[in-house]
């Protein structure tokens, strides 16, 4: 992680956290990007910022305990206000690639029921079409040599993601496949038929999920896109 005292993702995070209010309960994503968001949503509850924030990892969850921001069980949760996290990839309809970090799956189910989903990146994540970052598709271990050979006939090249020579493992207990596919001509169709595969538990894509994307640039300007 990049953790200079300025750079564009810290400069698109903390400009996203001006969007968050007393009273909020608020996603933190995961990731490099959403590291400086949750830095920043400490130091203002410090300040006496009330909120409740749910974490889509356990990394999020440790950092965010690290820091006192006050965490809420999904059990006492219907919806959350705001979620901030990064993105892999971000189109000009803003549809996202995430799930580099290995945590989509938290992350979808956290964005699926937040009101605003905003997504915080540097200028380096805004793509004409998505694709050139390999896929995370999370899958079940279970047979998962027959989940690729499904992945691989829609036309990409999956890779068991690794880590110390092991096989990867989510915060879930499954495995992800980075999936090359070159371009996604048809981000949404590609949604579907991957998570029509036995054995798929979700993958990164996020179609129209965003609604607001905050990108920070090398020169430390800071825009909000607009669609
Ligand atoms: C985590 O699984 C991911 O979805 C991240 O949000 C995404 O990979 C962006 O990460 P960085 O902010 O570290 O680039």
């Amino acid at each position: 992680m990049n953790h200079e005292s300025s750079n564009p993702k810290r400069t698109a995070a903390e400009k996203a956290v001006e969007y968050i209010q007393d009273g909020m309960t608020v996603g933190l994503g995961t990731g490099s990007t959403a590291y400086w968001a949750i830095q920043q949503i400490g130091k203002r509850v410090l300040s006496g910022l009330q909120i409740k924030a749910v974490a889509t990892s356990v990394q999020s969850e440790n950092l965010a305990k690290e820091l006192g921001i006050p965490l809420i069980p999904f059990s006492e949760l219907e919806e959350i206000d705001v979620t901030i996290d990064g993105a892999d990839e971000v189109d000009g309809a803003w549809n996202l690639v995430k799930g580099g970090g290995g945590a989509l799956l938290r992350e979808k189910i956290i964005a699926s029921s937040s009101k605003q989903l905003i997504v915080v990146v540097d200028e380096s994540k805004v793509v004409d079409q998505l694709g050139k970052f390999h896929l995370p598709v999370e899958v079940v271990k279970f047979g998962y040599e027959l989940t690729r050979n499904k992945l691989s006939a829609l036309g990409c090249e999956p890779k068991l993601r690794m880590m110390d020579q092991q096989p990867f493992t989510t915060d879930n207990g499954n495995y992800i496949l980075d999936c090359d596919f070159k371009q996604i001509k048809s981000p949404s169709e590609c949604h579907d038929a991957i998570n029509h595969i036995p054995g798929v538990v979700d993958n990164g894509l996020f179609i129209k999920m965003a609604t607001r994307v905050i990108v920070g640039y090398q020169d430390g300007s800071v825009e909000e896109l607009k669609l």
